[in-house]
């Protein structure tokens, strides 16, 4: 465990293993320490800047270079951490910044972070950064686990205002929300079955004032909920529903968040090719993003009441599963038609949707790791946003504090069309065989249940899973994606 404090203080003074500046290029790439880090390149005076030369440091973003101190300052060592050109430092640079310092302590016990924490937004984006470039996912290695750093002091002339203490109590609170949707997305899809999931969204809920509820298989069919069923129906773990439920004492609205949970798709029958199946146990990033976000505002005591459905389901081949050509009557009481099994996140959240839209929220948001198609649109690090445009513009202005980054699409009119005329034996055709915008075809397959409540989806198939090395702030495996923007979102609803 890490404990993150804030406090007022000089980065030359200050006691501790290891201390975190950032140093800037000016002009003529002269080396600039930037705020917080004054203090340490006056202690070394005209030395610093030929120490850190020496050391082959010109100040890049992102570049890294420890130096143990004998002397000048008071902490055992010193990291620099690259923020590139002065004049082009943003808050999001600062996130990445103290993610990559995160990742460059070694091992110590305390560190002091003087990373330009020059107010609120910079003090969140200090913490979220650090606390991100910590995670590690350990699984189920063997052997003694590796000891976390203790104590991670941020140091910020702004530490006694209380909008950056709140920053810093809001940002520990998610990022240690985030390790566990992280830890989510990165358990072996043999362990974290449905009805597994189920159980750890339990425990991680008990206590939390978030009510728990479960519904079995045996449920679901007497809700009539076609998709969730059809989609489970090959895997021999059973699907399973879990909502999760937040009653804040007097509610300023309502918000219902949906999140995909296929714990493993393989494709069904519509096989995936081996090479696209190997990240597949982190298709059940939306459910793991939604249940964090669900915590966060409980735990935050934020005004509004949230339902949260997760649709959890393994996507299988087996003597029993959905075939290409079925035709599933949904919860809505609606028909779809099968055309691809590998189309599974929409049939799942389906259901999910309708049971949220019979809630009568304020706004329904799901999240998913829905299409390949929106990766190759987007690549891997920005997600896809679609729905109506009041609450596309809410998303993207949580955004913009979260630092997430989404890009809205559209949908278009004859996909709509397709989905609701197309199929010769139901009501909607849940597929077209046209690989081109088919990202776009699913977000118009979803709206359809949606029924005209105020509706966002975020497609997050991309950023959910880094299938390469960490960069930034963003480990590799499971990332958290979409956990703080909801949380922003919601936290602005109480505003309004
Ligand atoms: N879970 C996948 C989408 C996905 C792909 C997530 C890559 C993360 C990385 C989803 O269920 C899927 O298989 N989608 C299909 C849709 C297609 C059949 C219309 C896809 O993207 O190929
Ligand atoms: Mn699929
Ligand atoms: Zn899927």
């Amino acid at each position: 465990m890490t404990t993150y404090t804030l406090r007022k203080g000089s980065a030359d003074k200050v006691r501790t293993d290891l201390v975190v500046i950032g140093v800037a290029t000016g002009k003529g790439k002269t080396l600039v320490p930037g705020p917080g880090g004054e203090p340490v390149a006056a202690a070394y005076g005209r030395g610093f800047a030929p120490l850190l030369a020496a050391l082959g440091f010109t100040g890049g973003f992102g570049e890294v270079a420890k130096v143990p101190t004998a002397g000048p300052l008071n902490a055992g060592q010193l990291l620099v951490v690259g923020l590139g050109p002065q004049d082009a430092l943003t808050t999001e640079k600062v996130r990445r910044a103290a993610g990559v310092a995160a990742r460059s302590i070694g091992n110590v016990a305390s560190v002091a972070v003087a990373l330009p924490a020059v107010d609120a937004a910079h003090v969140r984006a200090v913490v979220d950064g650090f606390s991100a470039g910590l995670y590690q996912y350990r699984g189920l290695k063997s052997g003694p686990k590796p000891t976390a750093v203790a104590d991670v002091v941020v140091l910020s002339d702004v530490a006694r205002r209380a909008d950056a203490a709140a920053a810093l109590e809001r940002a520990t609170l998610v990022g240690g929300l985030a390790d566990q949707v992280r830890d989510w997305v990165n358990t072996p899809p043999n362990v974290l079955v449905p009805l597994q999931f189920a159980a750890e969204l339990k425990k991680a809920t008990a206590k939390s004032g978030v009510d728990y509820e479960l519904v079995t298989a045996a449920q679901l069919k007497k809700l009539g909920c076609g998709g969730i069923l059809g989609v489970g129906q090959g895997s021999e773990n059973p699907p399973c529903l879990v909502k999760l439920t937040w009653t804040p004492p007097e509610p300023q609205g309502s918000v219902a968040l949906v999140g995909k949970g296929i714990t493993f798709d393989s494709g069904g029958l519509t096989i995936k090719p081996a090479g696209g199946m190997g990240t597949m146990k982190s298709d059940m990033a939306g459910a793991a993003a939604v249940a964090g976000a669900i915590q966060a505002v409980a735990a935050l005591e934020i005004p509004v009441s949230v339902t949260a459905y997760l649709p959890l389901a393994e996507n299988m081949v087996g003597g029993a599963s959905m075939r290409p050509g079925d035709v599933l009557t949904m919860h809505s009481g609606k028909t779809v038609e099968v055309l691809n099994t590998d189309a599974e996140g929409r049939l799942v959240l389906a259901d999910a949707l309708t049971m949220a839209v019979r809630d009568e929220p304020d706004v329904i948001i799901d999240v998913a790791t829905l299409t390949g198609a929106c990766v190759v649109a987007l690549g891997d690090r920005i997600a896809g946003l679609f729905g109506d445009d009041e609450i596309v513009a809410e998303v993207e202005a949580a955004a913009a504090s979260s630092g997430e980054l989404f890009w809205h699409l559209p949908i278009p009119e004859e996909q709509r069309r397709t989905v609701r005329t197309e199929s010769k034996v139901a009501d909607l055709q849940q597929h077209v065989w046209v690989r081109w915008g088919s990202a776009l075809y699913a977000a118009a397959f979803l709206e359809q249940f949606a029924e005209g409540v105020p509706w966002a989806h975020l497609d997050i198939a991309g950023p959910s899973y880094n299938a390469g090395g960490p960069w930034g702030h963003v480990p590799t495996g499971g990332t958290g994606f979409a956990l703080s923007t909801l949380v922003e979102l919601i936290a602005s609803r109480a505003k309004a």
